[in-house]
């Protein structure tokens, strides 16, 4: 620490300001040479003495957008605004770049960067002379980067979304990002779409500057910033392109000013009542897969117990009701009309299902903010009791397969509800002959293969996909049947990994299954061929075989030396594999959860 610096704030006369963090860098009179040293090189772009001096409370701007970064390189025209509200309220504004997170552009997978984006930035919020923070997110992993870092540090922050893109529409119908890529893959697996059609379709989802407009991972993990309380209330939903865009982004640059003086610091608003409420959120608006991996990772870094069974305690009986796509229909421009995630949380209050006391970032509670919020459009964001569905949040399965699972219940489709789970004497419960695939390459390779004879009795089984086998952990799960099935009209097998699956896709997949195979999961000793038994009523995923043989497998695969990982092929997907946690625990770094509330020490 900097305890050189003494202790000013005792001798401040009532009103008067107490010295800020930044002071111990730009203004220490007991350490002239570092003082000039650290202000020196910061008046040489034209600040002055004055600004870096007098006290004012010296707010980062951590900004995620870069033309690498597509879907949040809106803000770096949002800082300008979030600059002037810094400015207005008498702050100073440094931004500054975080690494690059892009979902559709990193390779082999973005998630991969999730904790190096947190590692950079709880290095540059410890390291510089910053008082308070605005994490501008957007693109799915950039959101959760964002606060797991300030959630280490513990300096105030609060969370500027880019907002969605715009609706996509294609001959009249809405295309919503990653969603048509699901559909499109079908038309052309049917004959009835050429590459540049392909191409064209699935282009016509992104009409504009911003992250998806489906609720997929982005929005899913932009809404539960806002209903964790680290948003202005109606931040998430409001369209990139909108007016209401830039001007939340001046009011989130005034505000963290003010947080700066109050000190109210992320402990204040993650609490255990705010990740609660966040779970329950998640379920009303269909929230993403990927959220129980992020949420309980920031949960981590806070200090919070929170663990993979909560979402099925808090979540799984709450009903859906937004209706966006992949689950429904509308896009963000509806949710955002529509009242966006206030009109979900009031909702919600209406049934008691939200701590009202939690605090947010406004310094009032999610129940004053939110009470009385409700939607005016029922056909977006539909009433409690007349949902879209109902029980829209995730099952946890249990078995030999892995210690748990998820299941997002709210995306089955009649017609697998109708093939898998209508057998009148055990409707919850099916089971079928497992087909294993070594990671998407190997799927991509075999599925087409007729001699693995796959038909409606299979299940779809990957492994080597969650966080050390990927690494990262692939969005491939939700495994598309061979052509000839589709053919016959069977869309959609049950499809069971250790990977992740895209929030953008609508297929009930069996997912996130930790601990991973190469991580010793039951997955691993998974063969082509086997019987599984999978029973939703129970929470139950099971490889039919006695215990005998799966202890001689795991023996067997022991003496081979394990479950194979794959070469590293940087020197951060080794550092990564060698300290991660798996799914269920957050995909964390697991040194990195000792370091908590680090600014104070
Ligand atoms: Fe960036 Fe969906 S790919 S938000
Ligand atoms: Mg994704």
């Amino acid at each position: 620490g900097h305890a050189e610096s003494g202790d000013d704030v005792h001798l401040l006369k009532p009103g008067q300001k107490r010295k800020l963090r930044s002071q111990l860098w730009f203004d220490n009179p007991a350490n002239p040479g570092m003082t000039a040293l650290y202000l020196e090189r910061y008046l040489n772009f034209g600040l002055t003495r004055e600004e870096l001096q007098s006290g004012k409370p010296i707010i980062g701007i951590a900004q995620t957008g870069s033309d690498l970064s597509p879907c949040n390189r809106h803000h770096i025209e949002l800082a300008k605004r979030t600059r002037e509200g810094i400015n207005a309220a008498g702050g100073v504004a440094f931004e500054f770049p975080v690494h690059p997170i892009q979902e559709t552009g990193k390779r082999p997978t973005a998630a991969l960067d999730r904790n190096l984006a947190y590692l950079g930035l709880v290095e540059t919020l410890y390291g510089y002379f910053l008082d308070g923070v605005v994490l501008t997110t957007g693109c799915d992993k950039t959101t959760p980067a964002c606060i797991m870092a300030a959630a280490t540090v513990n300096i105030p922050a609060i969370v500027l979304s880019g907002g969605p893109m715009l609706n996509g529409w294609f001959n009249g119908e809405r295309t919503g990002s990653g969603t048509i890529v699901w559909h499109a893959r079908q038309l052309m697996a049917e004959g009835k779409l050429d590459y540049d059609g392909f191409i064209e379709l699935v282009a016509s989802s992104a009409p504009s500057v911003g992250h998806c407009n489906t609720m997929g991972t982005a929005s899913t993990m932009n809404a539960l910033a806002e209903s964790l309380g680290m948003t202005l209330p109606g931040c998430a939903a409001i369209p990139a392109p909108y007016r209401e865009r830039g001007q939340i982004a001046y009011e989130t640059g005034k505000r963290i000013v003010d947080m700066v003086w109050e000190d109210l610091k992320p402990s204040d608003i993650l609490t255990r009542e705010a990740f609660e409420n966040t779970i329950v959120v998640n379920s009303a608006i269909g929230g993403s897969t990927n959220a129980p991996i992020h949420v309980n990772a920031i949960a981590r870094h806070i200090g919070v117990e929170l663990d993979v069974q909560d979402w099925e305690t808090y979540g799984h009986k709450v009903p859906l009701l937004v209706n966006c796509q992949p689950a429904g229909k509308y896009l963000g421009e509806e949710f955002h009309r529509a009242g966006g995630v206030p009109a979900v949380v009031a909702a919600l209050m209406e049934k008691g299902l939200i701590h009202e006391n939690a605090i947010t970032v406004n310094g009032r509670s999610i129940g004053d903010n939110c009470r009385g919020k409700l939607t005016l459009d029922a056909d977006v964001i539909m009433p409690f009791d007349a949902p879209l569905k109902a029980e829209a949040g995730f099952l946890v399965l249990r078995g030999n397969l892995f210690d748990n699972a998820i299941m997002k219940t709210s995306v089955i489709s009649e017609e697998f509800r109708l093939r898998y789970l209508s057998d009148p004497k055990n409707p919850n419960a099916f089971e079928g002959r497992a087909i294993v695939f070594e990671g998407p390459e190997d799927y991509h390779h075999r599925i087409e293969d007729p001699s693995l004879g796959i038909d409606e009795n299979c299940m779809l089984f990957i492994r080597g996909t969650g966080p050390i086998g990927y690494p990262g952990g692939a969005e491939v799960v939700n495994m598309q049947p061979p052509a000839e099935l589709i053919k016959r009209g069977v869309h959609a097998l049950p499809c069971i990994g250790d990977g992740r699956q895209s929030g953008t896709s609508g297929s009930p997949s069996i997912l996130n299954a930790s601990p991973e195979a190469a991580a010793g999961g039951g997955l691993s000793i998974l063969q082509t061929g086997d019987r599984v038994r999978i029973d939703l009523g129970k929470g139950e995923a099971n490889i039919l075989l006695p215990v005998e043989e799966l202890n001689r497998r795991r023996a067997e695969l022991a003496a081979k030396g394990g479950f194979p990982i794959p070469q590293h092929q940087t020197p951060w997907q080794e550092i990564q594999r060698s300290m991660v946690d798996q799914f269920d625990n957050g995909m964390v770094l697991k040194p990195a959860v000792k370091y908590q509330r680090v600014a104070q020490s």
